[in-house]
């Protein structure tokens, strides 16, 4: 170990970029059905965090668009892509224009939605926000969950898609 533990150092950004990209992930888009209609993003920092009580997390950037109409129904739904929904989360990664033209979705017991396909969804209440750089942390109380078919995930890794193999 080189350094004192109390001088700050600065982190090249492609750096921790590139080595946090090690850490794969599943991928969700996380959505609400807002007085505007819907809306939802692309969402990989989305993890499992208390099982009593029922807790689930995410992080969007403070930059999202459709975090802050998300925070305001209070609640969130998040849908967990199958292998085969590249398209869909490449679609729900673009900022601006209407992400849901042409993707098939319905309603939670709650309203929120859930994209046809998706393997499973987690529907939330908002419970608490943590500020956290340039993202925030947001936790959600689970209300309803449920998985909608057998398959395989899709993931994210060093920057691209992949598979689970056979
Ligand atoms: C695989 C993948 C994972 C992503 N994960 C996150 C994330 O965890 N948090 C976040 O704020 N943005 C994440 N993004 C980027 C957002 O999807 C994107 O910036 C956002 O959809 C922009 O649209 P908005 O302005 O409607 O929020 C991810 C993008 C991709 C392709």
């Amino acid at each position: 170990m080189t350094g004192s533990p109390d001088v700050p150092r600065i982190v090249d950004p492609q750096v921790l970029r590139d080595v946090l990209g090690h850490f794969a992930s599943g991928v969700t888009v996380v959505t609400a059905r807002t007085a505007e209609g819907p809306a939802g993003f692309t969402c990989q920092s989305f993890s499992s965090l208390s099982l009593d009580p029922p807790y689930v997390m995410f992080a969007p950037a403070k930059t999202s668009t459709s975090w802050p109409r998300i925070q305001g129904t209070g609640r969130f739904c998040a849908n967990i892509l199958g292998e085969d929904q590249e398209p869909l989360s490449r679609g729900f990664a673009v900022s601006g224009g209407d992400k849901f033209a042409g993707v098939p979705w319905h309603r939670s017991q709650n309203g929120s939605p859930i994209l046809d396909g998706v393997l499973a969804w987690i529907d939330c209440t908002i419970e608490v926000e943590h500020d956290a750089g340039d993202h925030i942390i947001v936790v959600g109380r689970v209300l309803e969950l449920d998985v909608e078919r057998d398959g395989r995930p899709l993931l994210f890794f060093r920057g691209g898609y992949g598979r689970l193999e056979q």
